[in-house]
């Protein structure tokens, strides 16, 4: 059976007028990570934030920051992402055409290496780097917006994924992306994910609402 899933709320759907103040409500709410959506405007259709930001909220919280890259090429702003407080990496395979390479730059740079899987990626494309990576991220909607609906037919991957997780022996976490709700998330965390994304159900409602977003999520 599932454990309760840990939360990385997803700043992308804070106030971006006052980051700093909704990364320490979020903290202050019980957020597990804090979960950076970074956009380049060519690999998906948004723009968001860069390293000078993350360094800039880097000091303000301890929460670990789980940092998704939604851009390409990915491999000449690794270091500055690493350098402005990244813990966790996360790549797009169709980002580049070396996934392994990346990976290795992401490791020696001594942060944690994630992969994130498109709606139509197939969990395969993960398997050949299980032995390196620390995570696996798998979008529930197409990258690039907020507030969009869970696409259902990726449970099935989801399940695929913590399959192919658990024979590999590694504590490889599995974390979800898109549209989860605290209707879903239950259902969601019961196909094997250990890290629920929460954007607009995460800051619903305002500073305020965060520490209840967070238990609904969570089951409690
Ligand atoms: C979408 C991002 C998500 C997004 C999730 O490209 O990767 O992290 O912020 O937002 P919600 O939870 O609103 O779908
Ligand atoms: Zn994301």
């Amino acid at each position: 059976m599932s454990r309760k899933p840990r939360i990385a709320p997803s700043i992308l759907s804070g106030d971006f007028a006052a980051l700093g103040a909704e990364a320490r409500a979020m903290e202050a709410a019980g957020a597990d990570w804090l979960h950076i959506d970074v956009m380049d405007g060519h690999f998906v259709p948004n723009l968001t934030v860069g390293p000078m930001v993350i360094g800039a909220l880097r000091p303000l919280v301890k929460l670990p920051f789980d940092v998704h890259l939604m851009i390409s090429p990915v491999d000449p702003y690794l270091q500055a992402f690493a350098e402005a407080g990244a813990d966790v990496i996360t790549v797009h395979p169709e980002a580049g055409p070396h996934l392994h390479r990346t990976i290795q730059a992401i490791k020696a740079l001594g942060k944690k290496a994630g992969v994130a899987l498109n709606p139509a990626t197939p969990a395969q494309a993960v398997e050949p780097v299980l032995g390196e990576i620390d995570l696996v991220l798998a979008m529930t909607v197409n990258p690039g917006f907020g507030g969009q609906k869970f696409i259902v037919s990726q449970l099935d991957k989801i399940r695929t994924l913590a399959a192919m997780i658990a024979r590999s022996g590694r504590a490889i976490e599995l974390e979800v992306d898109g549209g989860v709700t605290a209707e879903n998330a239950s259902e969601v965390a019961a196909a094997g994910a250990s890290m629920l994304v929460a954007g607009t159900a995460g800051f619903k409602g305002g500073p305020a609402a965060y520490a209840a977003n967070l238990r609904a999520l969570r089951g409690a």
